[in-house]
């Protein structure tokens, strides 16, 4: 999860060039993204958006895949404790895929951020029963209607220095809970694609490196991890080259890889951040421009899926509460629908 100081701090940076900010670019005209997209073109998905008719039209038109961006997850299914999961929106978000010819990407089983509460005063045998319970229940659920998941969310720390120490490895270890996680899914699930999902591979290099050694750890010892997950929540100032060259090492292992969480917020964490709007969209156009063209050069059976992290801008987690600057355009889209610039870097990465 990205450290939302950081991202609380650069709103101050970004207000404070509020004087310089440009006029909005001019809304472009583009192809159906997932129609430009070499593969399901996916977005994340809050079960209330369900009931936004501008939401569900747009959706239509651009997605051919959902990932539920929070409603499948343990903070959700497990609000009221492990006797009494809660499916209902996920069910929800599974029906309107279903209705609407859009795949179903499970997201996620195991995430060192959430289960703390609900598997507390457990131990030993229980805890098992627990773990293992809540994956066969949650992936067997799903069996046969989500084409993948996310088996285990960012296990890495920020860093890069190792693995997250967390109510999971305390009981199993560091490669245990990832290893009996994977095994359990596919126990569940016997055709799903399951997935080791992380972020800032691209951007911080002792991640992505500890990425890659996890990767070939779990291989080495028959983990059936069957797709790597780039969640790419992009940051304007990454090197150029740098997302490139990471998708190019990820792709070594031959598997299929999922963008599984694309946003790119105009906010660094810069103290003082003197640059347009302007200015960052361009940066923004050529690290997403960069990210859907080594994607689209994937061979095709590595293509998975390519996701963003929600539709419009005032969808997006960037935007939601306090830290909401009213400027950032992490989406594609924004607040009324009409294409961001965003859009046709994306058009322009895939090669349409
Ligand atoms: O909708 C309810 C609202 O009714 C309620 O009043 C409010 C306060 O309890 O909560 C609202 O739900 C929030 C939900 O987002 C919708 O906004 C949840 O509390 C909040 O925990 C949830 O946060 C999600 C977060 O993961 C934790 O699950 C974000 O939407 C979601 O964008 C974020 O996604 C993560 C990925 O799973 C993993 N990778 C990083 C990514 C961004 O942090």
């Amino acid at each position: 999860m990205i450290d939302r100081r950081t991202v609380l701090a650069s709103t101050f940076a970004l207000a404070a060039c509020d004087r310089f900010a440009s006029a909005e670019p001019a809304p472009v005209a583009i192809p159906p993204l997932k129609s430009a997209c070499p593969a399901p073109f996916g977005a994340a998905v809050k079960a209330y958006l369900l009931d936004d008719p501008d939401w569900v039209a747009l959706a239509r038109t651009q997605v051919s895949q959902l990932t539920p961006e929070w409603e499948m997850k343990m903070e959700y299914v497990l609000a009221d404790g492990l006797k009494r999961p809660n499916f209902d929106r996920s069910d929800r978000i599974a029906a309107f895929a279903a209705a609407n010819g859009m795949a179903l990407h499970g997201h996620a089983l195991i995430w060192y951020a959430q289960g703390e509460q609900a598997f507390a005063g457990l131990s030993g045998a229980a805890f098992d029963r627990a773990f293992d319970g809540y994956i066969a229940s949650v992936a067997g659920r799903y069996r046969g209607r989500a084409r993948g998941w996310d088996v285990v969310n960012e296990p890495i720390l920020d860093d890069g220095s190792g693995l997250r120490d967390c109510h999971w490895s305390a009981r199993y270890g560091h490669d245990g809970y990832i290893l009996r996680a994977f095994e359990k899914a596919r126990e569940a699930d016997p055709e799903a694609v399951l997935f080791l999902n992380e972020y800032n591979q691209e951007s911080i290099p002792a991640k992505g490196a500890q990425f890659l050694r996890l990767v070939e750890r779990l291989l080495k010892a028959g983990c059936p991890l069957t797709g790597l997950g780039l969640q790419s929540h992009l940051w304007i100032d990454v090197e150029e080259g740098a997302i490139a060259r990471l998708m190019g090492e990820v792709a070594g292992f031959g598997l299929p890889l999922h963008v599984s969480e694309l946003d790119c917020t105009l906010r660094t964490d810069k103290r003082l951040d003197l640059r347009s709007q302007s200015e960052r969209i361009a940066r923004q156009t050529a690290r997403v421009t960069e990210l859907a063209a080594a994607f689209a050069a994937l061979p095709e059976a590595q293509r998975y899926a390519f996701t963003v992290w929600g539709l419009r801008d005032t969808d997006s987690w960037y935007r939601q509460g306090e830290k909401d600057d009213g400027k950032d355009k992490p989406l594609p889209f924004d607040s009324f629908g009409r294409p961001n610039p965003m859009a046709a870097a994306l058009v322009q990465g895939f090669g349409a």
